[in-house]
């Protein structure tokens, strides 16, 4: 029998549990014990062996395994290395045989991460802590997993644009600046010396509390009474329940990252533009090699408002110049349009990405990420004022709509807005670029080409 002792971490069960496996070593030859435990066995410390890539594990399995090694019993780490075993030796379609014991003590784990992730988002409560001219919102939560990690990109998102830190027993999460940070856990009794005075703490509840969205009989039945204990805001939750709940949009209003405080005041556009990077309204500029404005004269009768910069146009600094520009500037041509007679700009001005295996992968803004840009592309727009604006695709309609539009349902359509009388909305170019079928594809060009031809015939009648 073989102790693997581990520090109770995804990426350490991965290395062992690599090295491990090209072992061949069988499922029921180890055991996996937090190194916080002694042993009276000797252990084997296989954390620096090398890599190898002779093991062909799906990616899909590598991903749940990493969200169910958050279910905190010991036995998941032997689960977990049980059923890569399996599929590495036996059977790699193991995770889809519904009736396998493990595969269903697996889904069954996944699901209760899932719930204690879903309990998390929704009754973590922060307390306002002023220091100096600053907030700092605090909370302290005690999930029943470690799903803390996992809940980043929802905390982050919804309270972009405040500091804040989330500490559990365990660990800890801040946002601070815009950035995120992990850092050790804290005691509840810790916790409760950040605020000496728990009125801040209902003041806060008391402004986001909506009763259409917290359903009470559902919290009292889905959250453990423990949890009760740790939300001083209980006890006016009858009084609350009979109040307006009109204050939560005023309050998530306030909270909204925007760009405003950043954008000067009646600017012309080579202003906006050299204000443009000293924006941080949200973390998306400080992952991007730059902003990147709008181009184009002030004068110009057609506005393209597209997406967000890609790849190529987060590099060279222009808008339109990577694959789904060039497709407009194709279209464009056809049309009988210059591109320099025209302003080209997008919705969001900083390409937003993830890594995947080495390489910059788009990743489409948030309506939280529209909004907070939004103010920029208001300032050119109200300068520009065209006869014709066109957004290309939804987050540009978005932006410009300030709601949700359909690219489908508002084809052919010509609608008023404040930025324009002739407002048009059009697939975005890399809908088509990514169209798999070369039949559909070119449908879908000509549909575009004849809608820029379309456009550009309107333009002509509008200045005779
Ligand atoms: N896609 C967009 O929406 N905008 C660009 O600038 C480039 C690609």
């Amino acid at each position: 029998m073989k102790i693997i002792i581990h520090d109770s971490t995804f990426d350490s069960w991965r290395t062992h549990a690599r090295s491990l496996l090209e072992e061949k070593i069988h499922f029921d030859d180890i055991v996996w014990q937090a190194s916080s435990g002694g042993s009276f066995f000797d252990h084997v410390d296989v954390s620096d062996r090398k890599k190898s890539s002779a093991l062909n594990i799906p990616r899909e399995f590598i991903e749940e395994a990493q969200f169910v090694s958050a279910f905190r019993d010991e036995s998941t780490w032997n689960l977990l290395y049980k059923l890569a075993y399996r599929i590495v030796y036996f059977d790699r379609n193991l995770m889809s045989m519904a009736l396998d014991n493990d595969v269903l003590d697996f889904q069954r784990r996944m699901k209760l991460v899932s719930r204690d992730l879903h309990k998390m988002k929704a009754f973590v409560r922060f307390r306002e802590i002023k220091k100096d001219d600053e907030s700092i919102y605090m909370a302290w939560h005690r999930p029943d997993h470690r799903v803390l990690k996992f809940s980043a990109p929802f905390f982050t998102d919804r309270f972009n644009g405040m500091n804040w830190a989330i500490f559990t027993e365990e660990e800890s999460m801040s946002w601070i600046n815009n950035k995120l940070e992990f850092g050790p856990g804290i005691s509840q009794r810790e916790a409760e010396a950040f605020d000496s005075t728990e009125e801040l703490w209902k003041t806060y509840y008391a402004s986001i509390f909506n009763p259409g969205r917290v359903k009470i009989k559902m919290m009292k039945s889905e959250l453990p009474v423990r949890h009760w204990k740790t939300l001083p805001e209980a006890e006016l939750i009858d009084q609350l329940i009979a109040e307006a709940p009109a204050r939560l949009d005023a309050f998530y209003e306030s909270q909204r990252p925007s760009a405003l405080q950043w954008v000067p005041k009646e600017a012309t556009l080579s202003e906006l533009r050299a204000a443009l990077p000293n924006c941080s309204a949200c973390v998306n500029c400080s992952r991007a090699t730059a902003p990147v404005f709008g181009e184009g004269p002030e004068t110009a009768r057609i506005v393209f408002v597209g997406e967000q910069p890609g790849n190529e146009e987060d590099l060279n600094g222009s808008p339109f110049i990577g694959p789904a520009g060039q497709l407009l500037m194709e279209a464009l041509e056809i049309a009988g349009i210059l591109r320099s007679e025209v302003y080209l700009t997008n919705a969001v001005k900083s390409f937003k990405w993830k890594d995947q295996n080495g390489f910059r992968k788009h990743v489409n803004p948030t309506a939280s990420d529209i909004a907070a840009c939004r103010p920029w592309l208001k300032s050119e727009l109200d300068i520009v004022r065209p006869h014709i604006l066109v957004c290309l695709g939804a987050s540009a309609a978005q932006s410009v709509f300030g709601k949700m539009m359909k690219v489908g349902d508002s084809h052919g359509k010509v609608f008023q807005t404040s930025f324009s009388d002739k407002t048009i909305i059009l697939s975005h170019p890399s809908a088509i670029l990514r169209m798999p079928n070369p039949e559909e594809k070119e449908r879908l060009f000509n549909q575009f080409v004849g809608d820029i031809v379309a456009l550009k015939d309107l333009s002509d009648q509008l200045i005779q």
